[in-house]
């Protein structure tokens, strides 16, 4: 399955989504790397690995629509069949995600549908949670409401502020992410008609 991960900065999911892919048993071979800022590491990181990359600014486009329009171009010229959201700060437009319903996965650092939004792991700490984590999800046009595939809990520790726990949110990332890429590579789990997620091998 070729995958296109976007992406807006220091990368470390898309990381851990190219060390996943370079396992010979991977189903997912990771064909570009997009981004709507220029010069951010996961840029750097994705060079040092081989891997095409693009830069697609957002600042450059009038309309939501013209900006997801050249991302969607980039996506075709490279014959991508899984698209990886991997800390990509843009809110697709419903266009986009209806062409590529069950082929867009989304990394949010919470329990969803806790703490959707911005600032999921201070929401997490303000609400005295004691298990946060992460979820992998199929983008639908509402934010932070498609399927979930994947998630991993993490506790919540006494004295525990937003950058310690986000460090910890983050370790949990770099696993359900890649995890969450090879279901859907490899074919054991897809969207159903009806929203939900359709794990194959369970008839
Ligand atoms: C992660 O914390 C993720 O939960 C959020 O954005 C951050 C991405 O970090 N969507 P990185 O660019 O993958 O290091």
């Amino acid at each position: 399955t070729r995958v296109g991960v976007l992406i807006s900065g220091t990368g470390t999911n898309l990381q851990a989504l190219m060390d996943r892919a370079r396992r010979p048993s991977s189903s997912a071979e990771i064909v570009v790397v997009i981004s709507n800022r220029p010069g951010v590491q996961g840029l750097k990181r994705a060079s040092l690995a081989g891997i095409q990359t693009r830069v697609v600014d957002h600042k450059l486009y009038g309309s939501r629509a013209e900006f997801d329009g050249t991302i969607d171009r980039v996506l075709e010229e490279f014959k991508v069949d899984l698209v990886c959201l991997a800390g990509f700060m843009r809110i697709l437009t419903g266009a986009f995600v209806k062409k590529w319903s069950g082929k867009v996965l989304n990394i949010h650092p919470s329990l969803l549908p806790s703490f959707k939004g911005v600032n999921a792991q201070k929401q997490a700490l303000q609400a005295g949670v004691r298990l946060a984590g992460c979820t992998v999800h199929f983008v639908a046009e509402e934010v932070d409401a498609g399927a979930i595939i994947v998630q991993e809990a993490v506790p919540v520790v006494a004295g525990d502020t937003e950058e310690s726990l986000s460090d910890r949110i983050r370790e949990a990332e770099h696993r359900a992410f890649p995890a969450a890429m090879e279901l859907v590579a490899s074919g054991a789990v897809q969207l159903g008609e009806d929203g939900h997620i359709v794990w194959k091998q369970h008839s």
